[in-house]
């Protein structure tokens, strides 16, 4: 049996042991993730800011027990922090086996919101905090995506 759908989230700190800068480190692991959970069947975001990492993993509750274990171990972060895990209803990032994502200026309400003004400590994110900023970060990677298609404009 595949196992119940489950989520977990969780925020680290980014260790630089590559010498490379965090936009980098970002897209190394995306690039490297997408194929592998692809098979395990998990679908997530990664967001990286000012220093953090918070990542969703949903999918079968084994498969994203094992992954993030494996992730623990991972000399390119600290500090790992499990915010929440939980069986889910839905999938949340599902057009994503992996996607890499940044805030720009649109999420700094929901960062004041969050009382992450001055500092971003992403460890100090409730639950309910880190989904909120994790779905507006998928949003506007999606808005990005859209755009990278090259639409046409309406008028
Ligand atoms: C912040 C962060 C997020 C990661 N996310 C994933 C992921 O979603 N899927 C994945 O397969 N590996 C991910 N990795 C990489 C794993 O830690 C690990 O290097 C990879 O799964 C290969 O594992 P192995 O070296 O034990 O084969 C992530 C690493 C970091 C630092």
């Amino acid at each position: 049996m595949a196992g119940r759908l489950f989520r977990l989230v969780y925020a680290s700190r980014w260790a630089n042991v590559l010498g490379e800068d965090i936009e980098a480190a970002l897209h190394r692991i995306v690039a490297a993730s997408i194929g592998r959970n692809r098979l395990a069947d998990v679908t997530g975001l990664l967001l990286a800011h000012d220093g953090w990492f918070v990542q969703a993993l949903e999918g079968p509750e084994d498969q994203v027990r094992q992954l993030m274990a494996r992730i623990g171990q991972d000399r390119r972060h600290r500090e790992v922090r499990v915010i929440s895990a939980a069986s889910a209803d839905s999938r949340l990032f599902k057009d994503w086996n992996m996607a890499g994502a940044r805030l720009g200026r649109a999420a700094d309400p929901l960062l004041i919101e969050l009382g992450q003004v001055a500092r971003f400590d992403a460890a100090r994110l409730d639950p309910v905090g880190a989904l909120g900023l994790l779905i507006h970060a998928g949003e506007a990677e999606r808005r990005r995506e859209l755009k990278d298609l090259g639409l046409p404009r309406a008028g």
